[in-house]
């Protein structure tokens, strides 16, 4: 039995079976803000990535594979690229993405990344946005510095808070205005898209699962978070932290769908550019080195 068998067969942990049955779906529809918003952000820390020509390295989380593609060509043919995701959802997107640009160089395999036996053949370790949804981070983060060689060097991009996030704490804070918080039982995809937002908590994180040489650095950016005020006000409503509150109200929500994403429209339009809705985000990029 190869390991990606081995991987498949073990039971999917509550947050990864949330992501498979709740949010691939949203995720899908709301692909086109999910892709070319978190692009603009993360074009600012690509071209600073520790990469080259014939590496082999990991996206962890990867979704639909647009990270991928682009560490993919950054390594060239001579590299390789294994692109990890809990979700076959996300990552048929990325093989179908990868055959029509003729990029052969990426392995697109669906397994928990906190679990996955890995092989320390690895330069770089690259995660933008997944690895704070990891139901145990040290273990998480300690598998993936499992994946690199003596010395690899792993880059994660993770939000700071949502005061930091505008794009995410806006909305929640207009639907927070019709509907109640999520309760203690809400269901969730993890410890949460600001759970790594604190240097501290995440300087220790990583040291427990044994990197050093560990630097964070701010990257600001806008984020493109819809094409229209229904555009960004769906998005809001479906995905994130207002669609956290939205999802959890249940009927209540349903009901009063209409006023609050007219309510919602009002709050965006603030943002409104001939573009589209345009706000402002921030995050950290972390990076840290296996010890030799
Ligand atoms: C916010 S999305 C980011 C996706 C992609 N990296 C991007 O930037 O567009 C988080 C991703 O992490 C994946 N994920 C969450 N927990 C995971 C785990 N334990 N193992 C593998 N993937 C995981 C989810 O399926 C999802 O695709």
């Amino acid at each position: 039995m190869s390991d990606a068998q081995v991987v498949a067969a073990a039971p999917r942990s509550q947050y990864v079976e949330f992501w498979n049955t709740t949010l691939v779906p949203k995720f899908v529809r709301w692909r086109h803000i999910l892709v070319g918003g978190l692009t603009l952000h993360s074009e600012r820390i690509f071209p600073s990535l520790q990469v080259n020509k014939g590496d082999n390295v990991v996206d962890a989380g990867c979704g639909f594979g647009d990270t991928a593609m682009e560490l993919a060509r950054l390594v060239g043919p001579t590299g390789s690229v294994l692109a990890m995701d809990c979700c076959d959802g996300f990552l048929d997107y990325g093989r179908r993405d990868a055959r029509a640009a003729g990029v052969s160089n990426i392995t697109f395999l669906e397994a928990d990344v906190q679990t996955y036996p890995f092989q320390p053949v690895h330069d770089f370790c690259f995660s933008r946005f997944g690895t704070q949804f990891f139901e145990n981070p040290v273990a998480g983060l300690r598998n993936m510095r499992v994946s690199l060689k003596p010395g690899g060097v792993m880059t994660m991009v993770v939000w700071r808070g949502i005061k930091d996030n505008p794009w995410l704490g806006h909305a929640k804070d207009v639907v927070l205005k019709f509907l109640p918080p999520p309760g203690e039982n809400a269901q969730t995809c993890g410890p949460g898209p600001f759970s790594m937002a604190d240097t501290g908590v995440v300087t220790k994180q990583l040291e427990i699962a044994g990197y050093k040489d560990i630097e964070f650095e701010q990257v600001d950016a806008q984020v493109f978070v819809g094409k229209d005020l229904d555009d960004a006000a769906g998005f809001q409503l479906a995905i994130g932290p207002a669609g956290e509150v939205y999802r959890e109200a249940g009927k209540i929500a349903e009901q009063r769908h209409d006023e609050i994403a007219n309510a919602l429209k009002s709050e965006l339009a603030k943002y409104q550019r001939s573009n589209g809705v345009m706000m402002d985000s921030s995050s950290w990029k972390v990076t840290a080195r296996n010890p030799s």
